[in-house]
């Protein structure tokens, strides 16, 4: 139990100057704002879908870190697949009921097949639940040497559509037509989302990162829109950027988006995210993420499966775990997410002995796991 909460709180905020602030932020965007309840023992269900490849390894050392945390939260195992009505892959009955009804959900990776058998989960969750923001902060670790130092970029991506459609066909043999679909809906919504996660997190930029000089009607929609809704967020500088030009910048000198947050349609956000992960840690490994809809929010880390080193006890959870901080802190359960968030920093900061393979040490899955216990 947390037996003394004010001496917990302050020994976090002194480790918060020492670690730099948190990944994930206690204020919230009022859009997509969680509004579940708990139960009569004042603990939270929230449906937890493992997922494939290192997902159980990983999803395990999340499980063992709340029950040491002691944070009020149930787990309900959720199993999203995949069934198919009249030929469309969908999430199963229970899988949807219980995410509706808990308004939150915890998921480890899916692998998709390639080429054939049944479409992306994700894209499937995320259609389902019209999660059509995704929200990827990347942020360097203190104390643990990468490429780059200071990083601290937040990308938002839009999550619904874009390249991401599923909608392609064969014209004609050796032809064949994909389309990218952008709405006013979807993009109204990822965009308003953006400008108000900018306000909640201080960051007086907004940059859309487009490519409307060659997409001119989608792209060009897109940023039109950004520049509408610019009157209702005047503190809030809107710029436009080429995403050529955000590449070269990014990798040229991160710092220049510290202030900023990016917002940009759906592909161009997948690829720029995996980039500024890279910059910010060299690996996969330690980034999260938060799939925004209007009630439901699912948060996963940005990696896939992870086949080549699944049931190896060699996979690093720091994402996953990062990405259930970035879950505590939107369920308004701050003292916990900065407790574990904390625990996790402060775990790798302490050496390459701690440290899982990924981040070049030696640790296993189980043994960082531990380390972060002992650091609660
Ligand atoms: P991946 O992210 O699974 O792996 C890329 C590289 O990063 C591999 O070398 C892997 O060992 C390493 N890596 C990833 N996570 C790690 C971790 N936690 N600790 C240490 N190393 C880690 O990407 P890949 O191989 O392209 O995809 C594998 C499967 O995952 C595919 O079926 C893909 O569709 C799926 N996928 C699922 C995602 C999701 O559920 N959100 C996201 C990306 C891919």
């Amino acid at each position: 139990m947390l037996r003394n909460t004010a001496a917990i709180a302050q020994k976090n905020t002194t480790l918060l100057k020492i670690l730099g602030s948190t990944r994930s932020i206690s204020n919230q965007p009022t859009i997509g704002r969680f509004t579940g309840k708990t139960n009569s023992s004042g603990t939270y269900t929230v449906p937890f879908i493992e997922g494939d490849g290192v997902g159980p390894e990983i999803s395990k050392s999340v499980k063992d870190i709340f029950s040491a945390a002691n944070v009020p939260i149930q787990w309900q195992p959720c199993d999203v697949g995949p069934i198919f009505v009249n030929g469309l892959t969908t999430i199963p009955e229970p899988a949807v009921k219980a995410i509706k009804e808990s308004l939150v959900a915890l998921k480890g990776p899916l692998a998709t097949p390639v080429g054939k058998g049944h479409r992306s989960l994700n894209l499937t969750l995320r259609k389902t639940f019209d999660l059509f923001a995704n929200v990827r902060p990347a942020k360097s670790v203190p104390n643990y040497k990468s490429t780059y130092e200071n990083v601290d970029l937040v990308l938002i991506r839009e999550n619904t559509e874009g390249e991401y459609s599923g909608i392609e066909h064969i014209v004609t043999p050796g032809v064949v037509q994909s389309i990218k679909l952008i709405t006013r809906e979807a993009s109204e919504k990822v965009i308003r989302y953006a400008y108000e996660y900018a306000i909640a997190v201080g960051r007086p930029r907004l940059i859309v990162v487009h490519k409307s000089t060659i997409q001119r009607l989608g792209d060009g929609l897109f940023v039109q829109i950004a520049n509408e809704l610019q009157s209702e967020y005047p503190s809030i500088k809107l710029e436009t950027q080429i995403l050529d030009n955000t590449v070269l910048n990014v990798v040229s000198n991160p710092t220049l988006y510290k202030d900023a947050v990016s917002v940009c349609p759906n592909l161009y956000g997948d690829i720029l995210s995996d980039l500024n992960s890279g910059l910010s840690a060299g690996s996969l490994g330690l980034t999260p993420s938060a799939n925004i809809g209007d009630k439901v929010s699912i948060f996963e880390a940005v990696h896939g499966s992870a086949p080549d080193i699944a049931g190896q006890n060699k996979a690093n959870p720091t994402a996953l775990l990062l990405s259930s901080v970035m879950m505590l802190n939107h369920m308004g359960l701050e003292e916990h997410a900065s407790r574990i968030e904390n625990a996790v920093l402060s775990t790798i900061a302490s050496g390459p002995e701690s440290r899982t393979g990924d981040l070049g040490g030696s640790a296993t899955t189980s043994s960082f796991t531990e380390c972060v216990i002992k650091k609660l």
